[in-house]
C-alpha cells in the first residue's frame, strides 16, 4: 500500500490526484485531524507528529510514505529518511522541478503555511537546482481556515486572496507555488488573480507525476505495493467539515476511520 499522510484531509488532493494517475494502487491514508493544523506549530513538534504518523501507516501495512503536508515535509522529511528504511517522497521536490523547469525569467513564487514558508524549503531547493534564480515565498495563514469551511468562492475570500497575492504580482513572478495542501481547492481563484501570464503549479499534481515514474523505474518497488482493493481513509479525529472537505475533494462520498 502507498501510506499517505497530512495533517488533515486537505492532503487528500495529493491522495485524489495519485488515484487519478496510479488507480490500481492502494492507497492509505492518514489525517491528523485531532492535531491539525501544523502549520502554525514549531519545527519540534511536526517533526514528532510525523514520525508517529509514518509509523502509524508502516504498522498498518504501507511500504512507502508520501508526505502529503507541506508543513510536515518542509521541517520532517529528513528526520523521516534517518529514521526509517521504506521509501519517503514529499509533496515539495516535485514541485520545486516542475517550477524550475516552467519558469521562462527565473522568478518564482511560492504560497504556504507559515511553517513552510518560515523553514526557506523552497528557496534552498529552488536554489540548490538554479541558484541564479530569484524566489519569493508568502505565508497565507488565512487560507486553510477559509478552505476548512467551504468558503471556496466567497466574495471575502477572494480579496483575502488577492490581497495575499498582491506582493507576488508585483514581484513580476511567472511561476507560482501552491505551497499548501488546501491551496488547489482555490486553484480557480488564485489563477486569474495572479494573471493569466502566471503558471500555476500544484504540488499534488507533480507528486502523482514523480511517483509514476519513480514506479515505472523501480518494479521491484511496485512489485511489493498490493493493487486493486479497496483504499482506506484514516483520521485521528472526525469532524462534519472534514467529510465535507472530503467530499468535495473526491467528488463522492469518504468514509473516515477512526486510527491512531
Ligand atoms: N497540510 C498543511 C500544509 O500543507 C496545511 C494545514 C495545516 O496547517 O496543518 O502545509
Amino acid at each position: 500500500m502507498i501510506g499517505i499522510f497530512d495533517s488533515g484531509v486537505g492532503g487528500m488532493t495529493v491522495a485524489r490526484a495519485i488515484e487519478k494517475k496510479l488507480p490500481h494502487y492502494r492507497l492509505i491514508y492518514f489525517g491528523d485531524l485531532a492535531r491539525t493544523p501544523y502549520g502554525s506549530k514549531s519545527p519540534e513538534t511536526i517533526r514528532k507528529y510525523a514520525r508517529q504518523n509514518t509509523e502509524f501507516l508502516l504498522s498498518r501495512g504501507a511500504k512507502i510514505i508520501l508526505i502529503a503536508c507541506n508543513s510536515a515535509a518542509s521541517v520532517a522529511s529528513d528526520s523521516l529518511r534517518e529514521e526509517f528504511s521504506v521509501p519517503i517522497f514529499e509533496v515539495i521536490t516535485p514541485a520545486v522541478k516542475k517550477a524550475v523547469a516552467n519558469t521562462k525569467n527565473g522568478r518564482i513564487g511560492v504560497i504556504g503555511t507559515r511553517a513552510t514558508i518560515k523553514s526557506r524549503i523552497y528557496e534552498q531547493k529552488i536554489q540548490d537546482l538554479r541558484p541564479g534564480f530569484k524566489v519569493f515565498a508568502s505565508s497565507c495563514p488565512l487560507l486553510v481556515p477559509l478552505v476548512e469551511e467551504g468558503w471556496l468562492n466567497k466574495r471575502e475570500t477572494k480579496m483575502i486572496v488577492r490581497r495575499y497575492l498582491h506582493p507576488l504580482k508585483m514581484k513580476n513572478i511567472d511561476t507560482l507555488v501552491l505551497g499548501c495542501t488546501h491551496y488547489p481547492l482555490l486553484k480557480k481563484l488564485i489563477g486569474p488573480r495572479i494573471g493569466k501570464r502566471v503558471r500555476v503549479i500544484d504540488s499534488s499534481q507533480a507528486i502523482a507525476a514523480d511517483l509514476q515514474s519513480f514506479l515505472a523505474e523501480n518494479p521491484e518497488v511496485a512489485k511489493i505495493l498490493s493493487s486493486g482493493g479497496e483504499s482506506k481513509y484514516y483520521v485521528s479525529d472526525v469532524t462534519q467539515a472534514a467529510m465535507e472537505t472530503a467530499e468535495r475533494i473526491f467528488g463522492r462520498k469518504i468514509e473516515l476511520r477512526i486510527g491512531a
